[in-house]
């Protein structure tokens, strides 16, 4: 397959080394949450946040919190990639936009809050569930709009939860799900590792 998305992924790897001298500039920012948000989520709810520490001072205060990994002030920019709590109360204002320009006729809106209810209302396993799900595919669609801007990526779990959200004020219904460096790759990472062979991974039924 001859194609640059199939590219892309055959060849982005985890950065674990930034040029430490070299940044991205705030409206560079703004294109790759832009292009984040593109990801797809539940009942198009969009339950997240990008929180992107590129100041030396937020980016020390988020590496004290972030196991004292390098990449979190070496790279660029560190988002906090927050998910929040899937509410369905959310539904009528996220889908109003797709209502009003005729993409979605207004009962099935109202179908949807129905729907999303019966899924999230009193569920906390299921809302957290929702918020991990939709965050992590804002972070790979993040890490892929970097790669086309010859930006390299590193997500990480390493991190206190409960520092980053003292420290960056995190509302009581988001949850930290994985700091993501965006920066300029030295030349010296890894190449992406070998992958589980498919017999492993797939199954036909
Ligand atoms: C959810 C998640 C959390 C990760 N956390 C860390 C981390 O805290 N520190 C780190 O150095 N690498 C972290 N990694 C990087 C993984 O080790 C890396 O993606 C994996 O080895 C595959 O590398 P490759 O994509 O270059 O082949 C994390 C990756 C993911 C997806």
């Amino acid at each position: 397959m001859n194609h640059p998305i199939v590219s892309a992924i055959e060849t982005r790897q985890t950065i674990n080394l930034f040029d430490p001298d070299r940044g991205i500039s705030d409206e560079q920012i703004h294109d790759l949450v832009r292009l984040a948000t593109m990801a797809p989520s539940s009942f198009n709810l969009q339950n997240w946040r990008f929180i992107a520490a590129r100041t030396p001072e937020a980016k020390a205060r988020l590496r004290k919190v972030g196991w004292d990994q390098p990449k979190i002030t070496d790279a660029a920019v560190t988002f906090i990639v927050c998910g929040q709590l899937a509410d369905h109360e959310r539904t009528p204002e996220r889908l109003a936009p797709a209502v009003e320009s005729g993409i979605m006729p207004e009962n099935v809106a109202a179908g949807w809050q129905g729907a999303a209810k019966s899924l999230y209302f009193e569920q906390p396993q299921r809302a957290r569930d929702e918020a991990v799900r939709s965050a992590t595919f804002g972070a790979g669609a993040l890490i892929f709009a970097a790669h086309a801007m010859g930006l390299g990526s590193a997500p990480m779990i390493g991190f206190e939860p409960e520092g980053v959200a003292r420290e960056f004020e995190l509302a009581a219904d988001e949850i930290p799900v994985m700091l993501l460096s965006v920066g300029f790759a030295t030349p010296e990472n890894w190449p992406q590792k070998p992958r589980r062979p498919l017999t492993q991974v797939l199954q036909l039924v």
